[in-house]
C-alpha cells in the first residue's frame, strides 16, 4: 500500500519525508518537484519566513539515476532558518531560549494548549514546531511525485483559490482545460484564475493585515481522466470521498471538504441534483454519457468518470497581531495571546497543498486497483 510519513520541526535542522509502496521505473522530474514546492512558499498574504527558505529536496533514498526503484523515497527538505534557532531547536545539547522567543501562553485556534495537555509538556514550544504548517511542505513533496505517476497515465490535476474572506471567484468545475486553468491561476498573485476577483483578494488581504487580522477562504481541486472505478462501495474505508475528506481534512487550518456541488445540493431536490445518464455518442470515451457533473466525479464511493470537483474551506489564521484573550503557561491567568511571524492569508499555498494531498489520495487508489511493482506493469487500458 502507499503510504507517507513525516518528521521534521518548523525550525529544526530539516524535514524529512518517506513514500513507501512506490513502483519502479518513473523518471522523476526534480524540477517539477522543486516547482511546486517554490509554489506552495508563494503567494500574497505569506510571512517573512518565505524569503529566508528555499525550498528544494534532496533524496536520500528510492531513487537512482533519477527512477524510482520500488524502494521507501525518502527526501529531504532543509530549513535555512535553523540558523537562527539553533540554541532554541539545538537537538542534542543545551536547550538556551532568549526572552523574545519564550512561549508563555496559549494560541486560540492552534494545538497549544490541548497539545501542551496531552503530552506534558514543560515548554508550549514543543508543540508549536511540530503542529505548524511547515510540515506541509514535505506533503507537497510526497504528493509532487504521486503527480508525476498520475500524469504517466494522463491524469491532471489543477488547483485554483476561488475564495479569500467575503470575495468569491466562481468555480472552474466547467472549465475547458485544466493545464489553461493552471496557467491563468499561476498568473495571480493569489493563484485565482479570476482577474477581478484576484485583485479583489489582495485587496481585502491588505485591509485585513492593515487592521492586524487574518483570513482564510476556499480552494477548488479538479482532476481529468481518472479511469472510472477507483475507490469502492463494499466498506466505509475504501469509499474514496471519505478518503480525500480524510486527506484534505489533516491539512492545518481545514474545516470543511465538499465533493460536487455537495453543500448546495442539501438543499435541493433529488431531481435539480443527480446526474442523469445517457447512451455514449460516437467518439465518447466511456461507454456511457452525462451532460451533468453536480456529484463531482464520484458516485458510492468511487470514480464514475466524470471530473473530480473538490473543495476545501480554510478557517482564518489563527496567530493575530492584536492577539485574542487567552491564559498564561504554566500559570493559567488571563493574558493575551502572543503574536510570532505569522501569515496574513495563506490560501493560495493551501491550494497547493490540498492539490498534493489528493495526488497522494488518487495515486494510492489508483495502485490499489492496478497494482504494479513497477509503472511498466500499470496497465489502465482496461478501465
Ligand atoms: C500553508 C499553510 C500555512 C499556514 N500558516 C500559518 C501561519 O503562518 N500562522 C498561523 O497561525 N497559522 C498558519 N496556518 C494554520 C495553522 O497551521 C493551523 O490553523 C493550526 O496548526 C491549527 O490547526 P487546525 O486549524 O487544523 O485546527 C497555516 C496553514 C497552512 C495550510
Amino acid at each position: 500500500m502507499l503510504r507517507f510519513l513525516t518528521a521534521g520541526e518548523s525550525h529544526g535542522p530539516s524535514l524529512t519525508a518517506i513514500l513507501e509502496g512506490f513502483p519502479s521505473g518513473l523518471k522523476i522530474d526534480i524540477n517539477k518537484l522543486n516547482a511546486e514546492l517554490k509554489a506552495r512558499q508563494s503567494g500574497y498574504g505569506r510571512n517573512s519566513r518565505q524569503k529566508i527558505e528555499d525550498d528544494k529536496v534532496t533524496f536520500s533514498g528510492g531513487i537512482r539515476g533519477g527512477i524510482t526503484t520500488g524502494g521507501p523515497i525518502c527526501m529531504h527538505i532543509e530549513n535555512k532558518d535553523f540558523e537562527n534557532w539553533r540554541e532554541v531547536m539545538s537537538l542534542d545539547g543545551e536547550i538556551n531560549t532568549p526572552k523574545e522567543k519564550i512561549v508563555d501562553c496559549f494560541r486560540p485556534g492552534h494545538a497549544d494548549l490541548a497539545g501542551t495537555i496531552k503530552y506534558g509538556h514543560k515548554d508550549i514550544r514543543e508543540v508549536i514546531e511540530r503542529a505548524s504548517a511547515r510540515e506541509t511542505a514535505t506533503r507537497v513533496a510526497v504528493g509532487a511525485i504521486c503527480q508525476q505517476l498520475l500524469n504517466h497515465f494522463d491524469i491532471k490535476l489543477a488547483c485554483h483559490v476561488m475564495q479569500v474572506g467575503q470575495v468569491k471567484a466562481k468555480s472552474q468545475a466547467e472549465c475547458e482545460d485544466l493545464n489553461m486553468l493552471m496557467s491563468n491561476a499561476t498568473k495571480s498573485e493569489i493563484l485565482c484564475a479570476d482577474k477581478n476577483q484576484s485583485e479583489a483578494m489582495i485587496e481585502i488581504i491588505k485591509k485585513t493585515w492593515g487592521e492586524g487580522d487574518s483570513l482564510g477562504g476556499v480552494v477548488e481541486i479538479l482532476v481529468d481522466n481518472l479511469p472510472v472505478g477507483l475507490g469502492s462501495y463494499v466498506h466505509w474505508d475504501r469509499r474514496l470521498d471519505g478518503r480525500l475528506a480524510q486527506g484534505l481534512m489533516s491539512v492545518h487550518a481545514i474545516k470543511a471538504v465538499e465533493v460536487g456541488d455537495g453543500i448546495e445540493a442539501s438543499s435541493l431536490t433529488g431531481s435539480m441534483v443527480h446526474d442523469a445518464i445517457y447512451p455514449a455518442q460516437a467518439g465518447d470515451k466511456l461507454s456511457f454519457a452525462r451532460k451533468t457533473n453536480k456529484a463531482g466525479g464520484i458516485e458510492g464511493g468511487m470514480t464514475n468518470g466524470s471530473r473530480l470537483v473538490i473543495r476545501a474551506y480554510m478557517k482564518p489564521i489563527p496567530t493575530l497581531v492584536k492577539g485574542l484573550d487567552s491564559i498564561s503557561f504554566p500559570d493559567f491567568k488571563s493574558k493575551k495571546a502572543r503574536y510570532e511571524r505569522s501569515d496574513v492569508c495563506a490560501i493560495s499555498a493551501c491550494a497547493i497543498v490540498c492539490k498534493n494531498m489528493a495526488a497522494f489520495v488518487l495515486a494510492q487508489a489508483l495502485l490499489e486497483k492496478f497494482g504494479g511493482d513497477s509503472v511498466d506493469q500499470i496497465n489502465l487500458s482496461d478501465a
